[in-house]
């Protein structure tokens, strides 16, 4: 039986990221295929936390990111480099936490209803392999403890897949 990703809303987020890491190291220590393992983190993580797009970019070449496994209604195929907050986060190598995507410059709207974002880079070695983004309808969803603990569980997929 695989394991299950409850949402366990009577716990503090942040202990619902610990949670969801022990789980998650056993979801994915046996398979280094990057598409599949990308594609179950887009759905564990949407089942844990319930959001409303999860999915990953991957660099597929020096100046472009192509559109990964996901979650969530159809998105658009190609972020150039330093476009976006996905193409925008790459360049700079840094977790972004937008709180108001219509702020942000250049912001992709893939829906017309997401209002906050995050992109999480996936690092290896000190190269960009792609990033995490996850959208949401509600407006500044996103704090350090999502960052946090989005950053952990990127480091370990990064260090299962490319290691
Ligand atoms: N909003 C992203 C584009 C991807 S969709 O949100 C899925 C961006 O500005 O990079």
């Amino acid at each position: 039986m695989e394991p299950h990703f409850y949402s366990t809303t009577d716990k503090d987020k942040k202990a619902r990221y610990e949670e969801f890491l022990t789980q998650y190291a056993g979801l994915i220590e046996n398979e280094r295929d990057e598409t599949s393992v990308m594609a179950n983190t887009a759905a564990a993580l949407r089942e844990a936390f319930g959001f409303f797009w999860v999915g990953f970019y991957r660099v597929t070449s020096a100046e472009e990111l192509a559109l990964g496994p996901f979650q969530g209604d159809v998105a658009c195929y190609r972020i150039r480099k330093g476009r976006g907050v996905c193409g925008t986060a790459w360049a700079e190598g840094r977790t972004l936490v937008v709180a108001d995507v219509d702020a942000f410059p250049g912001h992709i709207a893939c829906s017309s209803l997401s209002r906050s974002e995050i992109v999480v880079p996936i690092i290896y070695n000190k190269e960009i392999k792609g990033v995490l983004d996850i959208d949401s309808d509600q407006p500044a969803d996103f704090d350090d403890t999502d960052r946090e603990g989005l950053e952990n569980i990127m480091r370990l997929m990064a260090e299962t897949l490319y290691s």
